[in-house]
């Protein structure tokens, strides 16, 4: 790390718990390699805490910017000044901004994430067909710019059905062309397969869906980053399906969450 200095610029990440986070160490060394004498540091606040939080980092003047993760991704929204299109649609965003005068917007990058991991990886997303297991914060991200990737068809199955009815709703409003489905934990019939859910973070996990359906010609994708290779993505490498870690997402978006907060040289800013 550079050396701090009283014209550090000071970023942070805020969530509960916060011990486990693994992002400010690859803020840290994106303002390393731009050159930019900047730390992002751990922030950790509860709920009740979160709009004063907020309230307080407004005034801090040389403070750039947050990484927000759970729980408070939701709650972060209405505390913002703006919130970016995106964000507004999904309900949630991962990354703010403050500007010079101490307004605060808010952006998420978890689905240009995704997208940007499973193309680098050379998982090519145009006219396929997405069985998406999950309706919760992430796979809303996750839907959406799967839909703006311009994929044929989301199929979305989900514990709670209602929520996995309301997320088709609103892909439909955003690409009416786009075919959705509420499913069933059957994946049959897709060409990518992904686990929206947060199940496989606990190794007692029930697995998100019926695995024994997987064949040779499917991607199976994941979102959990923590074990690498989750019991899904184990089932699914024993079914013959070419497997997709979590990893790519979060290290995707590292780079246009650096540039989003400001952790840009000044020649750049
Ligand atoms: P995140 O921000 O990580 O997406 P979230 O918004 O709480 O977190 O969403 C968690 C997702 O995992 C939801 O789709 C949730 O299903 P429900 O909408 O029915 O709650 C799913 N999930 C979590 N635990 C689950 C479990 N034990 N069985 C099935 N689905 C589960």
């Amino acid at each position: 790390m550079t050396q701090i200095s009283g014209s550090t610029r000071i970023f942070g990440i805020i969530a509960d718990p916060v011990a486990q986070v693994k992002t400010p160490q690859g803020i840290n060394r994106i303002a390393r390699e731009r050159g930019v004498d900047s730390v992002m540091v751990p922030l950790h606040v509860a709920s009740e805490g979160l709009a004063a939080a907020f309230a307080g980092l407004r005034t801090i003047k040389n403070f750039g910017g947050m990484i927000v993760t759970v729980p408070h991704k939701e709650a972060a929204v209405n505390l913002c000044d703006d919130v970016s299109a995106r964000g507004r649609l999904v309900g949630a965003i991962n990354a703010v901004r403050r500007e010079p005068d101490g307004r605060l917007l808010g952006d998420i990058f978890d689905g240009i994430g995704f997208v940007t991991g499973l193309e680098r990886n050379g998982v090519s997303l145009r006219g396929s067909r997405v069985y998406l297991a999950g309706a919760g914060g992430a796979a809303k991200a996750i839907a959406f710019a799967l839909a703006e990737a311009n994929v044929a068809a989301i199929t979305i199955f989900n514990r709670s059905a209602e929520k996995a009815e309301a997320l088709a709703r609103r892909l439909r409003e955003q690409r009416p062309d786009l075919i959705t489905r509420v499913g069933s934990p059957d994946p049959a019939g897709h060409d990518l397969i992904v686990n929206g859910t947060s199940l496989g973070l606990k190794a007692d996990d029930p697995l998100p869906f019926d695995t024994t359906r997987l064949t040779a010609e499917m991607t199976v994708a994941e979102i959990i980053m923590e074990p690498e290779v989750t019991p899904l993505l184990a089932a699914a490498r024993q079914r013959g399906s070419r497997i997709h870690f979590g990893k790519p997402m979060l290290e995707s978006q590292l780079d246009l969450m650096a540039s989003f907060m400001g952790v840009t040289a000044p020649a750049a800013a």
